[in-house]
Formats: C-alpha cells, sequence, structure tokens
C-alpha cells in the first residue's frame, strides 16, 4: 500500500505563513502515521510559539488589503481555488485515505463534498448584502453593512481532513476575513496540500496561513491565538470538551465563536416507518467513515413492535459490510484513526455487555486477509441497549449500532432529548402528523427525517446545547463570518 500521486509536489510538510513555505523556528517536526499499518510515513513542522504568532502578524497585515478587494476578487480566487481542487481531486482523495484511513470511494467523496463548500462561498461571497432602514425622521439616512469580523483562527479534526477545513477557509475568505488555521495533528497533509493549491489559485500571500504540531503542543500554539486580541473570530469543529476550553480562554478577548461540537445522535424508528428505508438510512448515517462523525447516530431507538424485525435486517445488512484498507475496491469500513480510539469502542462495547446488552454482531478489534493493520474493528450492532451504558451518553465514535427499546412517542422523545448534546437527530416515521410533531420536539440543530444522509454545502450545519453555536454551510454560513455594522447618516435636509 503505496501512496502514489500524479503530483507528488501536493505533498507539502512545512508551514505555510505569509505566503512562504518554511519549517517551524525549531526546525522540528513530529511524525503522521498511516492508521490502516499503524506505520510512520511523513514528518511535518512541529511548530511553537512563535510560528503561530507569525502567522497571526501576517494575517493582520493582509486583512485591511483582502477585506477591501471587491467582493468579486475574492469570488474569483475562491472559483479558481474550487477548480484546481477537482482537477487535483483523485490525489487529494489518495492524501485524505492515506493520512485518515478512509476507503478511496470514501475519500473521493469527501473531496467532492470539501470543494461544494468552497463552490457555495465563491457564490455566495458576491452576496453579503447590507440593508436600507425606512427614515423615521426627516434627514437621516439609517443604513446596515456587512464587514469581515478580521483574522479567523480555524482549528480542524481528523475525521473529515479536506471538508472540515474548506467549509472554514471558504467563509472566511469570502466574508473578506484572514485565515490562521491548524490542523489536526493526525492528518495535517491534505489541509497542507489544499492549501498548496490555495496559493496556486492566487490568493494573496498572508490572506491564508496554516501551521502544523504534535498534540502536545497544541494548547500552547492555539494559545496565542486565544489570547490574541487581533484574532477576532476562533471557528473551531472537535470535541465539546476542548470547545469549553476555546469559549473560555477567549473570553479576555470577546472573541467570535462558531464551535461544532461532539453530538450523542439518537435515531428513532417508530412503528410505522418503512424499515427497509430505515435500515438503508442508519448504514448511511451510522457507519459512514467507519462511525466516526460527530453526525453518527450512538443510539438507536426501535419501536418494540418492529424491534425484533428491525435487529434482525440491521444485523445482516451490518455483517455484510466490508472492512479493510483504503485501496481495497471493495472495502466499506476503514481502519479508526488510533489505538485511543479503538480502545474507547471496545470500553463502551464491553461495558454495555456487562450491563446487559447482547451482541448480535461485531463486538471486537479484527485482523483478516483484508484488514491487517492494527486499527479495524468489527462493525457490531448490540441489542437490549439501555440508558445506564456509556454508550448511551457518549459518543462511541465507532462502527457500533446499540438498539434501545421503547412503547411509546412520548417516551421515546424523552429519551432521544436526554443529552446534554443536540446536533443530529433522525427519525423513520410515515405518519405525517407525527412528522412534524416529532421534528418540532428534536432538541437538535438538525433533523434526518426519512433520511440518514443529511449534509449538504446548502444546508445549515451546527447543533443546539453542549453540541455548540454557529452555523456551517448555507446562506446563514457568511453571517458567522461578518460583523454588522450601521451607519446613521444625518443633517441630510
Ligand atoms: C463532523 O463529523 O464533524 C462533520 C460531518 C459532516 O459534515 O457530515
Amino acid at each position: 500500500m503505496t501512496l502514489i500521486l500524479k503530483r507528488p509536489n501536493l505533498i507539502r510538510t512545512n508551514n505555510f505563513i505569509n505566503g512562504q513555505w518554511q519549517n517551524s523556528e525549531q526546525n522540528a517536526h513530529y511524525p503522521v502515521s498511516n492508521p490502516a499499518t499503524g506505520e510512520d510515513f511523513a514528518q511535518v513542522a512541529n511548530s511553537t510559539v512563535k510560528d503561530a504568532k507569525e502567522a497571526t502578524d501576517a494575517a493582520y497585515q493582509a486583512f485591511e488589503s483582502w477585506r477591501t478587494q471587491p467582493a468579486k476578487v475574492r469570488s474569483q480566487c475562491l472559483i479558481r481555488w474550487h477548480q484546481l481542487i477537482i482537477k487535483n481531486a483523485e490525489d487529494l482523495a489518495r492524501i485524505i485515505s492515506y493520512e485518515q484511513g478512509k476507503p478511496l470511494a470514501e475519500a473521493r467523496g469527501e473531496v467532492a463534498y470539501g470543494a461544494s463548500y468552497v463552490d457555495w462561498f465563491a457564490s455566495e461571497a458576491l452576496r453579503t448584502y447590507g440593508d436600507i432602514i425606512p427614515e423615521t425622521v426627516h434627514g437621516k439616512k439609517l443604513m446596515v453593512v456587512k464587514e469581515a469580523v478580521g483574522v479567523v483562527a480555524a482549528i480542524t479534526p481528523w475525521n473529515f481532513p479536506l471538508a472540515m477545513i474548506a467549509r472554514k477557509i471558504a467563509p472566511a475568505l469570502a466574508a473578506g476575513c484572514t485565515v490562521v488555521a491548524k490542523p489536526a495533528e493526525d492528518t495535517p497533509l491534505t489541509a497542507l496540500a489544499l492549501v498548496a493549491l490555495a496559493e496556486e489559485a492566487g490568493i494573496p500571500a498572508g490572506v491564508l496561513n496554516i501551521i502544523t504540531s504534535s498534540r502536545d503542543r497544541v494548547s500552547e500554539v492555539v494559545g496565542v491565538w486565544l489570547s490574541d486580541a487581533r484574532v477576532r473570530k476562533v471557528t473551531f469543529t472537535g470535541s465539546t470538551a476542548v470547545g469549553k476550553i476555546l469559549a473560555r480562554e477567549s473570553a479576555a478577548t470577546l472573541k467570535h465563536l462558531s464551535l461544532e461540537l461532539g453530538g450523542n445522535a439518537p435515531f428513532i424508528v417508530f412503528e410505522d416507518a418503512d424499515l427497509d428505508a430505515a435500515v438503508e438510512g442508519l448504514i448511511a448515517a451510522k457507519f459512514r467513515n467507519g462511525g466516526q462523525t460527530c453526525v453518527c447516530p450512538n443510539r438507536v431507538y426501535v419501536h418494540d413492535s418492529v424491534y425484533d424485525d428491525f435487529a434482525d435486517k440491521l444485523t445482516k445488512r451490518v455483517a455484510s459490510l466490508k472492512v479493510g484498507p483504503w485501496d481495497q475496491a471493495d472495502s466499506q469500513i476503514g481502519p479508526m484513526i488510533n489505538d485511543r480510539a479503538i480502545e474507547k469502542i471496545q470500553r463502551h462495547v464491553d461495558d454495555a455487555l456487562t450491563l446487559g446488552a447482547r451482541l448480535l454482531t461485531g463486538g471486537k478489534r479484527i485482523q483478516n486477509d483484508m484488514a491487517t493493520g492494527p486499527n479495524y474493528f468489527a462493525p457490531t450492532v448490540l441489542v437490549d441497549a439501555n440508558h445506564d451504558m456509556e454508550l448511551a451518553r457518549d459518543e462511541t465514535f465507532g462502527p457500533v449500532a446499540p438498539l434501545f427499546r421503547f412503547h411509546s412517542e412520548q417516551e421515546v422523545i424523552e429519551a432521544a432529548n436526554d443529552t446534554p448534546f443536540g446536533l443530529a437527530g433522525y427519525f423513520y416515521s410515515n405518519d405525517i402528523k407525527r412528522v412534524w410533531r416529532v421534528s418540532s420536539k428534536m432538541q437538535t440543530g438538525i433533523v434526518g427525517i426519512n433520511e440518514g444522509a443529511i449534509a449538504s454545502e446548502t444546508a445549515p450545519f451546527g447543533g443546539v446545547k453542549e453540541s455548540g453555536y454557529g452555523r456551517e454551510g448555507s446562506r446563514y454560513g457568511l453571517d458567522d463570518y461578518m460583523d454588522t455594522k450601521y451607519l446613521c447618516q444625518g443633517n441630510l435636509d
């Protein structure tokens, strides 16, 4: 399994600051490993406080010129970037698969998904309309304009190494902000390749800066941005625990925050649901990226009257999923990101089994002819799950579907909402009245109704409760990167 690219020069291992690819201040590196084999295959810059500060200086200096460009200029930069992403899609997909583990077909899907945000915000850049407020007294004009918030720090996760950074950088640049970015420690190469293409697209020096750092340096490097008053916004996708730290530490300078945090998504199958459609929806939502997404169903509630039938259909389907490395054409589930991820998944399964769950398929780490590396976990179905289990409270972030039994609509709504999190929720029902009733009661930012694939660049992505705030994508997505300024002009008569 080797990483062969049409353009090997898309592999970058240095920081990109003020239009220059440069090593970290201390010339230090850290290793990036391939989750399919557990082997290190690249070394990238291990940045310091000084690198983070240098990136901020560059972004701050570039801001005035970038924000005052005509919207069309910013839009055209994004259009060129989008074209280059599409042109280099196969290489980008391979880099994603190699450092993150997902099968190549899925990585190709991620490139298309991430690129769609760049395309979308290239157009939205042209639509940052303000308002004229009708006069209430003679001789005064009241107007509202939208302005870029300033320097944005974008901190992104490993599960979608391309899509998550694209959907933060694209609206920031469209709005007229400049960016300092730090990709996840495990998956820096995709983000660096994306920035190399942004450079080729002619995004001016200083407008987009990226630095990489190892896990043990993250807090000092990101800390520079949190305490610097010139950084006006932080946008982050990751855990709720880290989101709370970012919110706390950026409070001193009252930064704008977009936090797309952890979920604990319920997936409800009512007695009137189309069970085959619900099984397919659950496969799509739960097993995408091996279960490593914030919107993956974590708790599957099935009505008592269809429970056994649904469990049976689901188990057959899950047992047929092919687990293997990214470069095997029929792989559907790749390796988990690392050993810690596997340990957490196993802990959740073992805890559930101790507390009364029954295992219908999977349940443990696997190694076979296809899945030879250390990080593969068998797609799993558990029945008789209950709310005392750890997997009911905490995201498993792996290919495990625990089935909970319910008897009434009210009971299941209460159970579904019995969590501090509120990113996505799903339900299947063919009763139109129930569809409206349940949709309004779900305490989540996103609701999938008879649908497991909910993500789209045209729709607002984000949560409520401890899943964070802010929205990514859609016509709402640019607002998070803009301030509203009110202009009042008097003495006109
Ligand atoms: C996430 O897991 O954070 C994002 C998933 C998505 O965009 O669908």
